[in-house]
């Protein structure tokens, strides 16, 4: 009982409608659970921290599926408590590509994204670009970062990201047939998925990207050359996993990382995180028989995708986490510069990370308006800048390309406030 008080109490009430509903539900079902209290003597102890949530989530899951209350009409306690896990949604998505010109083109021509820092590879004996490209407000959920790779190859196959979506609005999709067809891009046919159209198109090195319709995708479009404003790629829709089994996966995404289950389509299974839709959306593709693919460095796989955590203090906690939860081979928390990691491989196969941006974010070395303009080290390799630079092949950033530009009273995707970029730093620069 005293569990239950816990649970509808503030401040979780005050932050969304959903999280009132369900606080609403749960005060109506107090009873319930006081009785089922009395037969599980460990969840009068769990409401006091949130990492005890889960297993509290886990005993509620079983009591709402017996009581038949769970369901897609009704409201699922599992699904519509208050947890407090805190992934909002995208980080960024870090994938291997091949030629270094090839992915600044890819991205800032075919994709309308800016480059918004140049940097290296931090991990291993030979320097290989990082490059970073947002959309042009740096919001949460658009940034791509890539490894041109072209040293090893890499294998597709399950256990990867098989494709990353961008958000376009309804009926921009005739604007991109043509417009990928300028570029001479590889794409497919209009399809439907989850009732959205989206057209299928593959990056030089044959990684695969998509841009789906969403109206509820609110961040601004940008205009570039070629590319106008209302049917412009906004930033991450969602991303499709190949996975050869969905059971562990989806466990794994709604126990350790607090997604839940939208949908199925086919042999797709749709999971959400944070305020849900466009930029929080991971979509499982079901199949069975694809061989594994590969899990190094290689060009032509994504390397692994990565979540936001608003500080260092919850990664702290979703490391801890992981390893309550049996996933000990969570990472040791990594100094990215620009933000904070750890690193786990999910049960499919792909590399999960999450991420907390560091202090200064990608503004921390760089002008605001000179984002990804020079080539930066951390400081650990600015005196091994010559010999990394002769390593490291020529690139060329488009003349077009424009400032990056910041909207501080652009909404913000996620209660939890990610933080990419200092306001006081971009404040007045367009
Ligand atoms: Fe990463």
């Amino acid at each position: 009982m005293q569990c239950a008080n816990a649970l509808v109490s503030t401040p979780w009430q005050e932050e969304s409608d959903e999280i009132a509903n369900c606080a609403k539900f749960l005060r109506e079902i107090t009873q319930g659970l006081s009785n089922y209290a009395q037969k599980s003597q460990p969840i009068t102890t769990l409401c006091n921290a949130r990492h005890c949530s889960t297993a509290l989530i886990r005993h509620l899951k079983e009591w709402c599926e017996s009581c038949g209350l769970h369901g897609p009409n009704n409201i699922c306690i599992a699904g519509g408590l208050p947890m407090n896990f805190p992934s909002t949604g995208f980080h960024h998505i870090t994938v291997c590509s091949g030629k270094a010109q090839d992915d600044i083109d890819f991205f800032t021509q075919v994709l309308g994204q800016r480059l918004i820092k140049q940097t290296i590879l931090f991990d291993g004996r030979f320097a290989h670009y990082h490059l970073y490209y947002a959309n042009g407000h740096i919001d949460p959920g658009t940034v791509m970062t890539s490894f041109p790779y072209s040293r090893v190859q890499g294998r597709p196959g399950s256990g990867q990201v098989q494709s990353t979506a961008y958000s376009v609005q309804p009926g921009a999709l005739q604007f991109w047939l043509q417009h990928l067809d300028r570029h001479k891009v590889e794409h497919e046919e209009i399809h439907e998925r989850f009732g959205q159209r989206f057209l299928a198109f593959k990056h030089p090195a044959g990684l695969g990207f998509e841009v789906i319709e969403d109206p509820r995708d609110t961040r601004s479009g940008t205009e570039i050359e070629g590319i106008d404003a209302p049917v412009s790629a906004r930033g991450f829709n969602s991303i499709t996993l190949s996975v050869r089994e969905i059971a562990e996966d989806e466990r794994f995404l709604e126990e350790a990382l607090g997604f839940r289950k939208t949908g199925v389509d086919g042999k797709y299974h749709r999971f959400e995180v944070g305020q849900g839709g466009p930029g929080c959306t991971v979509d499982l593709h079901h199949d069975a028989e694809r061989p594994s693919g590969s899990r190094t460095f290689g060009a032509g796989t994504v390397h692994h995708v990565a979540y936001n955590v608003p500080s260092d203090e919850d990664l702290k906690w979703q490391k801890s986490y992981y390893e309550e939860l049996g996933y000990t081979d969570v990472s040791e928390v990594k100094d990215r510069n620009y933000f904070h990691s750890i690193y786990v491989r999910s049960p499919g196969g792909v590399l999960m990370e999450c991420a907390a941006t560091a202090d200064g974010g990608f503004t921390k070395d760089e002008a605001f308006n000179e984002l990804g303009t020079h080539l930066l080290l951390p400081a650990w390799f600015e005196e091994r800048r010559e010999e990394i630079m002769a390593m490291l092949e020529p690139i060329r950033v488009p003349e077009w390309h424009p400032k990056v530009a910041v909207d501080a009273k652009h909404p913000i995707a996620s209660h939890r406030k990610p933080v990419f970029i200092r306001e006081e730093v971009g404040a007045g620069v367009h």
